[in-house]
């Protein structure tokens, strides 16, 4: 079992979901940079707008580059950009260039012998290369989160599914036994699977795939993180499946605020769900920018590659009529 870190949040039922902003009804804390006179406005003239400092990205990747130490072979030659809650960022390009290497950085899981050679990344502003392995356990689901494909190679198949997603709720968040429980409904009705009280007893054998990316999903996201990553997430099913996946992907970026990357090898999935979208080759990021422009002036001939191979499948195949509005 992982050990509790000591730095778990407690938050009311449904709250969990909540990413940001972490609201309590309360005034906020004052901010740890500099003083602030007690009363905010005391001093200020009137029309004087009201110093906010800026909230840190959630996640921010500043020229990232990644080398396995082993071979002495750099693998990922500068990722940049930036998240903000709500915002999805999609990373595409053929295999082998990097995409996964990146998340995992960003994750804190590079592989063994792997680590940053340049750059840096900030979570919710704080550069991961200060954090102690437990303050990484601590951060990990909490603050930003991943899913993956194959989703029953990341459950355990002799475990019951609720049971596995009341742990992480209850470590990460510190719930009780019947208040976890709660919980774990609650979740897998947020993922919109029918009956929870089944689902939940039932061992991930028992599950389709698209349930069990769902649970994937649940489980991501139980302890409210301000950053999902979905690697390739939605590659394994078929394709209603994928789009009813990416549409609640969606719903919990607008419900909670999560901001989102998005890996795939599909330009659908990227125009469905992402508002700026980097192509990668050979652990280069040949072209950037927002996913409209990307897809439909592509300047790159590596990007033109890829959307001419994709237009016979439609590349706005998963796009919902509300949101292009
Ligand atoms: N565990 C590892 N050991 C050795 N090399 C690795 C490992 N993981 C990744 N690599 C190498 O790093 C490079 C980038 O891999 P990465 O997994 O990031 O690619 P990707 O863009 O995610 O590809 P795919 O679309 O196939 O998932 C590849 O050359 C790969 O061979
Ligand atoms: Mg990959």
């Amino acid at each position: 079992m992982t050990p509790s870190t000591g730095r778990t949040v407690t938050r009311g039922p449904g709250e969990a979901r909540t990413a940001v902003p972490r609201s309590t009804g309360r005034r906020p804390a004052a901010p740890h940079t500099g003083p602030e006179p007690a009363v905010p406005d005391a001093g200020r003239p009137p029309g004087v707008p009201h110093a906010v400092p800026a909230a840190p990205s959630p996640l921010s990747l500043r020229d990232v580059r990644i080398t396995d130490h082993a071979t002495g072979r750099k693998l990922v030659h500068g990722v940049t950009f930036d998240l903000t809650p709500g915002r999805t960022v999609g990373i595409v390009g053929e295999s082998g260039s990097g995409k996964t290497l990146t998340c995992r950085a960003a994750l804190g899981i590079l592989p063994a012998h792997f680590g940053i050679s340049g750059g840096s990344i900030e979570i919710d502003g704080t550069d991961i290369g200060t954090l102690t392995p437990r303050a990484w356990t601590a951060l990990r689901g909490s603050t930003v989160s991943a899913v993956f494909q194959d989703p029953a190679s990341y459950l355990n198949p002799s475990i019951r599914v609720g049971r596995q997603i009341a742990e992480v709720v209850r470590v990460k968040q510190g719930l009780g036994r019947r208040a976890a429980h709660e919980r774990v409904l609650g979740l897998l009705r947020a993922v919109h699977l029918r009956d929870p009280e089944r689902v939940q007893g039932q061992y991930p054998h028992e599950l389709s795939g698209g349930m069990l990316q769902r649970i994937l999903i649940a489980t991501a996201v139980a302890a409210g993180p301000r950053v999902l990553i979905a690697d390739e997430a939605t590659t394994a099913l078929d394709v209603t499946v994928q789009a009813e996946v990416l549409d609640l992907l969606a719903e919990l970026r607008r419900t909670t605020g999560l901001a989102l990357v998005v890996v795939s090898h599909d330009l659908a999935v990227v125009a469905r769900l992402c508002d700026e979208v980097l192509v990668m080759r050979d652990g280069e990021v040949v072209e950037q920018g927002p996913t409209r422009t990307v897809l439909h002036h592509p300047r790159h001939p590596y990007t033109r590659l890829l959307v001419d191979e994709h237009e016979q499948y439609g590349l706005d195949r998963f796009r919902t009529p509300e949101e292009d509005a």
